[in-house]
């Protein structure tokens, strides 16, 4: 595997790749890597010839009160697992490169993006947009995955990658889980025992209104189920409980046609989020 920190030698291989016909697929990764990013390198290599992870903490995605700081940053440990995983090329860059003094130039969607975590994280998106655009323009990859335990990032990102024509196949992976039911995440190394118990609580709501949906395709109520859950599980203070559009993340009335639940909350001074997609389904209404 080959590790690249300058953006310059990160190009000179992408269009070296390129111009042999490699399939580039790109694995973007803020690092502190578990089996859910290595689910997308695993898919990457089954659908391309060449993958490049990239391992960036990326300062303009967080806000002033948040973890960057704190972010763990295990760049050796990770590198070991992408090497195993059989990837071709670490792309690990400078913040002092990637985030240049002086630069003035964002993306934002600025509607999707100002949804859920956008709703309570402002300017979380633009940091992602613009790092995940310079990524794009760098790699140039053909594919590129992502995780749907993100889900508002997914939606922002395809909303980008349309309205910018960006010559890129979004590939979304399923949501990795431990065993019991709690969503693979670089923050869960933060919580306490007792914590990590209560933070059950968001992927038991999410079951709880999927059994629900089964009887009813009314959004209210299974926003309801997904709210009741939450409150019963102590230290668990709720940020949002939603039954939104998957792709512009807008509330729904029903879920007839389908719906994304997600949730997110504060477990101790942790913020965590997990989602469930709905199939449309015929239900009585
Ligand atoms: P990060 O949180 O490191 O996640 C990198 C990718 O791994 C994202 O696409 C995320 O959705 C996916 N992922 C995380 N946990 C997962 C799980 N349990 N199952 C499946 N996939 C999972 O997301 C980011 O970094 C950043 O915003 C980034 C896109 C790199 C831009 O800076």
């Amino acid at each position: 595997m080959k590790v690249v920190p300058s953006i310059l030698n990160m190009q000179e291989i992408s269009r070296q790749l390129r111009r042999s016909g490699a399939r580039i697929g790109l694995v973007p990764t803020m690092g502190a890597l578990h089996d859910g990013h290595l689910s997308l390198v695993r898919s990457a290599k089954s659908q391309c010839s060449h993958v490049v992870t990239s391992i960036f903490v990326n300062p303009l995605q967080f806000g002033p009160n948040e973890d960057f700081t704190q972010y763990t940053r295990t760049i050796e440990a990770d590198s070991e697992l992408l090497e195993h995983e059989h990837v071709e090329v670490l792309f690990a860059p400078s913040a002092a490169e990637m985030c240049r003094r002086g630069a003035e130039t964002f993306v934002k969607v600025p509607d999707i993006g100002a949804r859920l975590d956008g709703a309570s994280r402002p300017d979380h998106f633009r940091g992602v947009t613009t790092i995940v655009s310079k990524l794009f323009h760098i790699v140039q990859p053909d594919l590129s995955f992502f995780g749907q335990k993100d889900a508002a990032q997914v939606a922002v990102l395809r909303r980008m990658v349309q309205d910018l024509n960006f010559q890129v196949q979004i590939c979304v992976c399923p949501t990795v889980r431990e065993p019991d039911g709690l969503a693979m995440s670089s923050r869960n190394r933060y919580l306490t025992a007792q914590e990590r118990n209560s933070a059950l609580a968001l992927s038991r709501a999410l079951q709880a209104a999927e059994v629900r949906s089964s009887c009813t395709s009314d959004a209210v109520e299974l926003r309801q189920v997904l709210l009741e859950e939450l409150r019963r599980s102590q230290g668990v203070r709720i940020d949002y409980a939603a039954v939104v559009d998957p792709n512009t993340l807008e509330e729904t009335i029903t879920v007839s046609q389908g719906a994304l639940l997600a949730v997110a909350a504060w477990v101790g001074s942790t913020r965590l989020i997990d989602n469930l997609l709905l199939a449309p389904r015929r239900i009585p209404s």
